[in-house]
């Protein structure tokens, strides 16, 4: 007979404890443990050699298995495809992790109603039919091969995919469904998991592309996507403001493709639009020039875009000055002051700094030091930077700056944005094959050269 058993799970990644723990041994959460009955099933043959029986014919020589080049499935967004590497694998398996509200179902549903020709099962047991259906309205999106199930039972979603034999499978989400075989609520670390596994089984025995939404919360107080990560193929984070217009789709991990693709939405009233050129739309409310603002150029994964880096120096009131960023790692920052302090001899120790990156981006390239720097310095000592000049290089804690990959494509966004000049380190300068580029490029070695030569006409 199945007999109860009680375990506590650590909502954060899925950690097992027979006890109740405040500390999880495994991701170092505090508070994370809650209690949970699972249903145990009584203990099969064990592991002695006469109970081991071969369920088929699995165990294969690597040699003989023929590769069949499974051609990719484009979806029609081309954000999408490049955070995917490059469209769909058949019977891959997708997350779609972020914070309520962000738009997850939005961007989904927007792909399975503009994916041409592929047959589409919308799960959903967060919205009814109708929503839904209002939904894909706004949206002014139609596919006539797209059908909505409103269910949140495992075994019955399973029986219609089945039936059904859809292309692409959405669930939307995965702390909605659950199964009857444990005694959990939706949403538990048990029935995540366990719904989890099914599905995945599921998808790789059926070839249904198959991309699971998960919340995350910042209290951690759902279970969240994180003890899902190891199990799935690609795990995509859908990022941004809520209260801004522009959300980050970020490519975490990928078993066919690069983890760190980054796509670009604009949300509107017609649902999301993808923003292919990023660069123009970030510098693109660049009026009036003012001191404190410097373009650098980041890279993520294959993509290189340019950025606003804006600062606001000023006499501090208080007998500890305030630093405080956006976008923009608050470590780096103090340690960017400290090397501006220290090998610069710029005066910062009573000035408050305030550091944000335009267009709400979160950004952790090294190659923005510089840009971030200067932005300081033109803010505290207020000479502006000329509009048409940018910056790629990282600095050192002795001040000095230092090269950064792939120097060539960032070389190439700045200059087709129009870009006269950039600065880069003169180890990335040496390297540099010459080339007939419309754009001047300037190799520094010091902090104190760059400052030298960018403001020494307007002195
Ligand atoms: P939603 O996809 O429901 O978020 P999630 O599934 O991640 O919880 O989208 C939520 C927000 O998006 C909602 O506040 C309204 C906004 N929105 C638009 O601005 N335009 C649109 O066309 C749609 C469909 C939603
Ligand atoms: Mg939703």
């Amino acid at each position: 007979m199945a007999k109860q058993k009680t375990v506590y799970f650590c909502r954060n990644c899925g950690y097992e404890s027979p006890k109740w723990l405040g500390k999880c041994p495994s991701c170092s959460e505090w508070n994370t443990f809650s209690e949970e009955i699972v249903r145990k099933e009584p203990a099969s043959s064990g592991w002695s050699p006469a109970g081991l029986v071969s369920s088929g014919p699995k165990l294969r020589k690597l040699d003989e298995i023929q590769f069949e080049n499974q051609a990719r499935m484009p979806v029609a967004d081309p954000e999408l495809n490049r955070v995917l590497g490059g469209g769909l694998v058949p019977a891959s398996f997708v997350l779609l992790g972020g914070e309520p509200g962000i738009g997850k179902s939005t961007l989904l549903l927007q792909e399975a109603l503009a994916i041409p020709g592929r047959k589409v099962l919308y799960v959903s047991g967060e919205e009814s039919a109708q929503q839904i259906k209002m939904r894909a309205d706004r949206l002014g999106l139609h596919n006539p091969d797209c059908y909505v199930l409103s269910e949140t039972e495992l075994g019955q979603i399973m029986v219609f995919a089945m039936d059904l034999q859809p292309d692409i499978m959405i669930l939307d989400s995965i702390q909605t469904v659950y199964t009857g075989k444990l005694e959990g609520s939706p949403g538990s670390v048990s029935q995540v998991r366990e719904c989890a596994g099914a599905i995945l089984r599921f998808s790789k025995e059926s070839g249904i592309c198959t991309f699971i939404i998960g919340h995350i919360t910042k209290d951690g107080s759902i279970a969240g996507p994180k003890l899902l990560e190891h199990m799935v193929d690609t795990v995509l984070m859908f990022e941004g403001e809520r209260q801004q217009h522009f959300r980050i789709l970020r490519t975490v991990k990928n078993r066919f493709g690069s983890s760190n693709e980054l796509g670009i939405y604009e949300m509107q009233g017609e649902g999301l639009r993808p923003v292919e050129n990023p660069s123009e739309i970030l510098l693109s409310h660049r009026g009036e020039p003012l001191s404190g603002v410097a373009i650098a150029t980041m890279l993520e994964g294959n993509r290189p875009l340019m950025i606003e880096i804006q600062s606001l120096v000023t006499l501090s009131g208080y007998s500890t000055p305030q630093r405080s960023s956006n976008g923009f790692d608050g470590k780096r920052l103090s340690m960017l002051l400290a090397v501006l302090e220290k090998r610069g001899g710029f005066r910062l120790g009573n000035q408050d700094v305030f550091l944000n990156i335009a267009g709400g981006l979160k950004v952790e390239d090294p190659a923005l030091d510089l840009a971030a720097c200067i932005s300081v310095i033109s803010s505290l000592e207020n000479r502006i930077i000329p509009a048409d000049v940018c910056f790629a290089a990282e600095v050192g804690l002795g001040g000095e700056v230092r090269a950064v990959g792939r120097i060539e494509n960032r070389i190439a966004e700045a200059e087709r944005l129009g870009f006269r000049k950039i600065y880069v380190s003169k180890q990335n300068l040496a390297k540099l094959r010459p080339s007939k580029a419309g754009i001047e490029i300037i190799g520094v070695s010091k902090l104190e050269d760059l400052v030298i030569s960018l403001f020494a006409k307007q002195a």
